[in-house]
This record gives C-alpha cells, sequence and structure tokens, in this order.
C-alpha cells in the first residue's frame, strides 16, 4: 500500500455517486484506510454493491439513495448517513452526468441536467453536510475536470458545470476555512477503467488519448483514489481551495481533441 492502513482511522466519509466508477475506487480506497463510508446516488442496486465491498474491508458501509438535484433527499441522506456512521469528517462530491454533444444540438435540459448534477448537486451537498464537518473540522473533495481549461468540443455543458465546481472550491475554502473544514478538488483526466471512459471514447480514441499523453497511458481509478487520500488525509492539512490534476499531463498538450473523434452528426441526438 502506498498509504499506511491507519491514514483515516476514526474518520467516517460520504462519496456521492459512489456507486460506480471513479467514485467507487475512492470510497473503496477510503475504507482500506480506515473510513467509515456512505454512499449516495440513484442507483441502490450499484451503492449496495460498493458498501459491501467497504464492509469487505471491516468498515461501516452504508448505501443511501437519492439524487443530488433534489436537495431535500440531499438533507435526508447526509441525515441517514451521519445516523448509521456517527459522524461525518469527509464529503466527496463525485456525483455527475456526462454525454457527448455539439452545443448546437444540446437542448436546454440537457444542458440543466448536467449543471443540476454536478453544479447545483455539489452545492446541495456541500451545504447538508457543512454542520457535520464543522464539528471537528473536515474535508470537501470536489471531482472535476479539465475538459474547461481549454473549449473541449462536445463537452459545453459538462464544462460549464465543471468550472462552476472549481469556483466553488475556492470560495469554500475561504468561507469555511475558519471552521476547519478544507474544500479541494481533483480533475482526473480520461479514466481507462470506467464505463464512463469506456462509453464516451472508443479504443481508438483511447488509444490515441493515451499517445498523446506525457505520462504515456490513460489514468487508472487508483491515480484519482491515491490522490484523494492525500487530499483528505492530515498530511495535505494546510491545502485548501485547489484542484489537483490527475491526467498523467494530458491537458497541457492541447492534443484532447479525442473527444472530438465522432462525425457532427454522430453527435445530434435528432439522428
Ligand atoms: N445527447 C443529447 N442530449 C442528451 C443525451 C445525449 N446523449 N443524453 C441525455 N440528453 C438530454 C435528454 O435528451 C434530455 O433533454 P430533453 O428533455 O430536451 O430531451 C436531458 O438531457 C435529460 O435527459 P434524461 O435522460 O431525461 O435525464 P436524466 O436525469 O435521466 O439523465 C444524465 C441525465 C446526464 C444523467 C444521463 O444522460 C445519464 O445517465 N448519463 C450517464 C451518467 C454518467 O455518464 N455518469 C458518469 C459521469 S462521467
Amino acid at each position: 500500500m502506498t498509504f499506511t492502513p491507519d491514514l483515516l482511522e476514526g474518520r467516517s466519509a460520504l462519496v456521492t455517486g459512489g456507486g460506480t466508477g471513479i467514485c467507487r475506487g475512492i470510497a473503496l480506497d477510503l475504507a482500506k484506510h480506515g473510513c467509515d463510508v456512505a454512499v449516495v446516488g440513484r442507483r441502490s442496486q450499484h451503492l449496495e454493491q460498493t458498501a459491501e465491498g467497504v464492509r469487505a474491508v471491516g468498515r461501516k458501509g452504508v448505501a443511501v439513495a437519492a439524487d443530488v438535484r433534489d436537495p431535500a433527499a440531499v438533507d435526508r441522506a447526509v441525515t441517514r448517513s451521519v445516523e448509521a456512521l456517527g459522524q461525518l469528517d469527509i464529503l466527496v462530491n463525485g456525483a455527475a452526468g456526462n454525454f457527448l454533444c455539439l452545443a448546437e444540438h444540446l437542448s436546454p435540459n440537457g444542458f440543466g441536467a448536467v449543471v443540476d448534477i454536478d453544479l447545483k448537486g455539489t452545492f446541495h451537498c456541500s451545504k447538508a453536510a457543512l454542520p457535520h464537518l464543522k464539528k471537528q473540522g473536515g474535508v470537501v473533495l470536489n471531482i472535476s475536470a479539465t475538459l474547461h481549461y481549454l473549449g473541449t468540443p462536445a463537452q459545453l455543458h459538462v464544462a460549464a458545470a465543471k468550472a462552476g465546481v472549481d469556483a466553488l472550491t475556492r470560495v469554500l475554502a475561504v468561507e469555511w476555512g475558519p471552521y476547519g473544514v478544507r474544500v479541494n478538488g481533483i480533475a482526473p483526466g480520461p479514466i481507462a477503467d470506467t464505463e464512463g471512459i469506456q462509453r464516451l471514447l472508443d479504443d481508438d480514441a483511447r488509444r490515441r488519448a493515451a499517445e498523446v499523453t506525457p505520462l504515456g497511458r490513460l489514468g487508472l481509478v487508483d491515480d484519482v483514489s491515491h490522490a484523494a487520500l492525500f487530499l483528505c488525509s492530515d498530511a495535505a492539512a494546510y491545502v485548501t481551495g485547489v484542484t489537483l490534476v490527475v491526467d498523467g499531463g494530458l491537458w497541457l498538450t492541447a492534443n484532447r481533441g479525442v473527444f472530438a473523434a465522432p462525425s457532427e452528426s454522430s453527435l445530434d441526438p435528432a439522428q
């Protein structure tokens, strides 16, 4: 193990979007390092599998179904998680929606759905968690992206939402620092072993992305969860308001046209 198994001993975390992908990996890695974990999302079946994985390494694990777009449901989910785990020290905002669609074909509802999940969901969860995080100091970790650092085609909705998430990270770091609550982000590049990237990028696009990545490969869920362990732990006690890019240097190359590979007509939902 890269970190000692007691890195997060005695802490409790709530991970949204923890049923699958990057956030499932983060939830399981938090548990392997001593943390009890509640996973929150829309799909109970996936959440329950992650919670079982948490319990399998000897920690308390609970699955709570809720849509982060609904502030009242989020409040209930946070309350249930704290009842089950006894406290809340770490919030990971990972619930996200994504699909490829050029802006000229994107409907208002399509744009709004992603902003509602990624950006407003991060706000709802952070606000609901704050009273618990304030009690003994805590951590908020927002899962962002690199899409908005440049003009990534077919990702207007996600880029806009994640730019907002980065703004939340900085503002909340300033407002909540005096409470002992650190607020940071992680901006992953394409992560090969997730359902999301397998749906968004075909084999050829994944191969091209690996070729143009300075570190020579796509990311893995472990790459992101190791960064999350650092930012959630006391090793990062003086780090707040940053979004750590975990992409092997890909965005710096301005070569992320991998997302533009499909033809325009294939990105028109009407066709
Ligand atoms: N292209 C264009 N528009 C799309 C789309 C696509 N591939 N997928 C969804 N939309 C639009 C819908 O058409 C709808 O707009 P409309 O009412 O104008 O037709 C709007 O987005 C909402 O879609 P809907 O499926 O009704 O909403 P939802 O709340 O059930 O799901 C998402 C929205 C974004 C969560 C859904 O597309 C999804 O499940 N994506 C996969 C989740 C994912 O990728 N997670 C990992 C993140 S990396």
